[in-house]
Formats: structure tokens, sequence, C-alpha cells
């Protein structure tokens, strides 16, 4: 089967949020006075706001409406950082490899945990250049299971097989996994190594050369 379409996360793939969702959750750690480094946030990579808190507090127990309200708190230090967020941020090679797709005659869509995605995607400029959005709202399961991208997949109107998911999270790598499209893990080998073809980034990457990469083209 031919690949039809491309699903983007967001976070870490088309823009460097995942710095931000760090300072935000440090930020919190801090006021709580909890211990939180750079290697402890490699976990929270991918993972919905609600299950990243849980790792943060390392077992601390709360009620119900002081998480909710440490969850707002946590969002909106995230919102005060991503108000500067332009069309600069793009990362490298992000916006021409969507072009690229896109002008291929191919689709394009973002499947990001993230319930922010769309107004990121919208101050980066590059929502036209998406045929679709799923995002920390589509689905109940986040990842690692597969949802997301199923439901990705579904509103390109394509099979998994037909599509392959952009990722930098392992959990993100796994969900994509299980839902049986093909992956290209964006980081070192030890976060993303499951994936099928493994890049530093997209900086240069160009879609022939990626598509000639994929497994059922090797
Ligand atoms: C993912 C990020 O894309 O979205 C996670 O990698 C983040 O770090 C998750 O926790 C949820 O994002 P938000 O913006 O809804 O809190
Ligand atoms: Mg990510």
């Amino acid at each position: 089967m031919s690949i039809k379409g491309f699903i983007f996360d967001l976070d870490g793939v088309l823009t460097d949020t995942a710095e931000y969702h760090y300072r935000a959750w440090k930020r919190l750690a801090d006021e709580l006075g909890i211990p939180f480094t750079r290697e402890e946030n490699e976990a929270l990579r991918g993972i919905p706001r609600r299950e990243s808190l849980l790792l943060l507090l390392k077992g601390r127990t709360f009620p119900e409406a002081t998480l909710n309200e440490l969850m707002e708190r946590k969002n909106s230090y995230y919102l005060e950082y991503i108000r500067e967020i332009s069309p600069r941020d793009v990362l490298p090679g992000a916006r021409e490899l969507l072009s690229e797709i896109r002008a291929a005659g191919l689709k394009a869509a973002l499947g990001s945990a993230s319930k922010n995605a769309r107004e990121v995607i919208e101050r980066l400029g590059i929502a036209g250049l998406l045929d679709a959005v799923a995002d920390g709202y589509s689905v109940t399961r986040q990842k690692p299971a597969p949802d997301l991208f199923l439901h990705a997949a579904a509103l390109l109107g394509l099979a998994p097989a037909e599509c392959v998911v952009v990722e930098d999270a392992a959990a993100g790598v796994e969900a994509a996994l299980a839902g049986g499209f093909t992956v290209i893990g964006i980081g070192p080998h030890e976060r993303v190594g499951k994936a099928h073809v493994v890049l530093p980034n997209l900086a240069g990457a160009r879609l022939a050369d990626l598509l000639a990469r994929l497994p059922m083209h090797a």
C-alpha cells in the first residue's frame, strides 16, 4: 500500500514548544517545592496534561479541585510563554516538508495531545498547510494508545497503512506503532529508536528521501 498522508505531532516536531511545556511544569514544581529536572521532564514528553501532573507530583496526593487548579496554573504559564510564538518558530525544514507533501498531492494532518494545538498552529502560520487537526479534545484515550492517530487518519480518509506518523516522544512512537502506522522518530535513538526511521530533526528533510527510506520502499 502506498503512502498517501503524513500525521505530524506538534510539540517537539513542528515547533519547540516542548521547551515551553518544560518551563511551565518547572515553574509549578518550584512553587510546590518539588524537585523537577530536565531529565525527569523527558518522561512527560507527549503525555497529556493530567498524567504529566501526576508524574510531577511523584506520588503526592491532592484533592481533585487542587489537581484542577494546578493544571490550570501550569496551562496559564504555558499560554504566557506561547503568546510570543510566531511563524519564525516553525522548526527548520518543517514548513518546507509540509509544502512538499501538499504539492505532491499527499495529505497532512496534525496529531497532537495538546489542547492548545490549534492556537499554536495558528500562531505559527501553518494551519493552512494541514488538511485535518486531531488534538487534545479529539479522543479520550491519549498516547500511547493509538486512538489520536487513528482519528487523524480517519479525518484524512486514509488507512493507517497509508500514513506516516512523525513523532518526537516515546509514547507517540508507541501509539503510532500500535495503530499500524509507519513511523519517523525525531530525536535520539534512546527515545525514538523503535520508529522505522530516526532523524535528529526535520532540517533538510526532503519528501522523496523520506519515502525512499520507509520500510515498504526498501
Ligand atoms: C503534548 C506535549 O503534545 O501535549 C505534552 O508533548 C503536553 O508535553 C501535552 O503535556 C498536553 O498539552 P496541553 O497543551 O493540552 O497541556
Ligand atoms: Mg511531541
